[in-house]
């Protein structure tokens, strides 16, 4: 029996697909490299010293799809494909909506027909919208999106609680990322974001090496300690291993629809994370105050007392961890 990841080889899946070969578990990859590289699956299998089975294919491609069902005994699916890019989505909002939601459906519409209904989902926080209050709970209000992005997220979500509501045999598990940052310890797999990176760690790195002159700061008048936006970044291994957690829950359980929270609980500010990245890597990054960007909030974190209840997970490495790793990735 194995576990199917759609988008293996991207940032969050070949750091899921290594945890899940290090627990002893059998994995099957698909995807057809629109946001990845295809040495990624050298790198997963040097790291873990495991094989598994990949498929080059576009997870929209219903037949393709079907027949890595029919030749691998799949038990359960980590949906990781899907395209990411906030500022993208609002330009293009077809390809966007077509990806990401007839993506998810045809997985979904392939699962039950060959009756394997887990189902873990890569969300965002991103569908809380404006917080209604933070910490953010899962039951605090979603909705209220500010991109097509953010809009596929709740869209999808909404999708899962409808075909759970159909037939309760289904056991789905709805994870809501923070802001995931670093890699792996090895620093042979990471975040590669194509062209100039929108969110602030590839780019506060980009700038510690030279590559970007300096980083742009989003606004310094926002109701925060130092007038900075405030994210809960989220080191990627241990995001990974709340995958590994949310898989334990749905098969232990009776059957079930799940939502958690995975952040660590803290809010750090821009500022507050330009000085760590300089205090754990000696570097320097210059930077300016610019206008704020539109659809950013003041203050997005997590409340994390469900994960941790219910899936016996917490976030345990540091902000200097998430520093020297993301550095130590782009510098190998
Ligand atoms: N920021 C800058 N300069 C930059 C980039 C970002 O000042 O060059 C600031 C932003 O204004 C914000 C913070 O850094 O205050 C974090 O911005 P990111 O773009 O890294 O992350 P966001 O919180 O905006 O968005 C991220 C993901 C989304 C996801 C969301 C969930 O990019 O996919 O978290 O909360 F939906």
């Amino acid at each position: 029996m194995a576990i199917l990841l759609p988008g293996g080889a991207g940032y969050i899946g070949s750091h899921t697909a290594v945890e899940l070969l290090n627990a002893g578990k059998e994995i099957v990859i698909v995807d057809n490299f629109s946001n990845s590289k295809p040495e990624v699956l050298d790198k997963i299998k040097q790291i873990t010293g495991k094989d598994f089975k990949f498929y080059e294919l576009d997870y929209l491609n219903g037949q393709a799809l079907e027949k890595v069902f029919e030749e691998n005994q799949i038990e359960a699916v980590i949906n990781f494909a899907g395209f990411k890019a906030v500022g993208e989505s609002v330009k293009k909002p077809i390809e966007y909506y077509t990806n990401n939601i007839a993506g998810a459906l045809t997985v979904l519409d392939i699962m039950r027909r060959y009756n394997c209904k887990k189902f873990i989902f890569s969300s965002s926080a991103t569908v809380y919208g404006e917080p209604e209050r933070i910490p953010l709970t899962e039951e605090c209000k979603t909705g209220g999106t500010t991109n097509p992005y953010g809009t596929t997220k709740l869209f999808i979500e909404q999708i899962l609680k409808d075909i759970y509501q159909s037939d309760n045999e289904w056991d789905i598990c709805i994870l809501r990322y923070f802001n995931p940052v670093g890699s792996h310890e090895s620093g042979l797999i990471g975040e590669e974001p194509q062209g100039i990176p929108n969110n602030l760690m590839p780019y506060i790195v980009r700038v510690a090496n030279g590559q970007l002159k300096e980083l742009s700061v989003f606004g310094n008048d926002y109701d925060t300690p130092d007038g900075t936006g405030v994210r809960d970044y989220i080191h990627v291994v241990d995001l990974a291993k709340g995958h590994l957690k949310a898989l334990e829950k749905i098969d232990k359980e009776g059957t079930g629809l799940y939502i958690y929270n995975l952040g660590t609980g803290t809010g750090y500010s821009v500022l507050d994370m330009v000085k760590a990245f300089e205090k754990a890597t000696g570097k320097n990054v210059p930077y300016k105050i610019v206008e704020r960007r539109a659809g950013d909030i003041a203050t997005c974190y997590a409340e994390t007392k469900k994960a941790k209840e219910e899936l016996g997970w917490t976030a345990e490495k540091t902000l200097e961890d998430m520093c020297r790793d993301s550095w130590n990735y782009i510098t190998k």
